[in-house]
């Protein structure tokens, strides 16, 4: 695969606009990034809080062979994590989607396709955004969730190397596609092993013990003698 990086000032979203281009016929590796968003989207239908300072990008794929978005999401939360350890942090992933730095959210992956009748991806387009920095004014709502990767990196070249690094970690886990290479990693990056956590299934909400995940990216909670093999929504910390 190789990139062609496209860069903004300013944009609602960067998922939003490169899923037009890709609608258009934009080539696997379009990548799109802007140094700020004033819609930025989370999963689950929540907005992303996206000043400038922070990393906000979009990668096109056109996978040629079926593949679930769950997959997508932890290959691209390793190739983060990776990243953020080749620049001296570390970081925890939140099951699914969520990076986690000193007990914060730092950052989230939104992925979002089109697929075609016969299961195929017309195209996926992976959406990565990170507090690189914390941004100085913090939206209330926000204070005590968000929190940032590094303590004092808000220059935007630091901000490219920074995607630099990421492109070239993505890129090696995407080329071992289907063969989830990251599995173990993404299994051993999670925050939430013995943790109590409450999650919603069909209307109803339940609390148990986060246990692993299974080889589907399925989180594995236990609520008393059931056992739940969680495949999409998020779980919340209750501890
Ligand atoms: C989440 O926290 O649920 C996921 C957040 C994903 C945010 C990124 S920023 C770049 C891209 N454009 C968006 O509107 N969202 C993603």
């Amino acid at each position: 695969m190789n990139y062609t990086i496209h860069h903004v000032k300013s944009i609602d979203s960067t998922n939003t606009f490169l899923k037009e281009l890709a609608k258009q016929g934009a080539p696997e590796g379009y990548v799109l990034v802007a140094d700020e968003q004033t819609g930025g989207r989370g999963r689950l239908g929540r907005n992303f809080f996206s000043p400038s300072g922070g990393l906000y990008a979009s990668i096109l794929v056109r996978p040629s062979f079926a593949l679930s978005p769950a997959v997508l999401t932890c290959m691209t939360a390793v190739a983060v994590s990776d990243t953020i350890s080749s620049f001296g942090e570390t970081c925890s992933i939140k099951w699914v989607n969520d990076i986690y730095c000193r007990n914060g959210k730092a950052g989230g992956i939104l992925v979002e396709g089109a697929v075609t009748p016969a299961g195929l991806y017309e195209y996926v387009v992976i959406g990565i955004g990170l507090n690189l920095s914390m941004p100085s004014t913090i939206p209330s709502d926000l204070r005590n969730i968000i929190t940032s990767v590094f303590d004092n990196k808000t220059d935007a070249a630091f901000r490219d190397s920074f995607l630099q690094g990421l492109l070239i970690s993505f890129r090696r886990y995407y080329e071992t596609l289907p063969t989830i290479s990251f599995w173990k990693k993404y299994c051993d990056l999670q925050n939430c092993y013995g943790r109590k956590v409450s999650f919603t299934q069909d209307g109803r909400t339940y609390t148990g013990i986060a246990e692993s995940i299974d080889n589907e990216f399925r989180l594995i909670v236990r609520a008393g003698s059931s056992l739940f093999s969680l495949e999409r929504g998020e779980v919340n910390f209750l501890l």
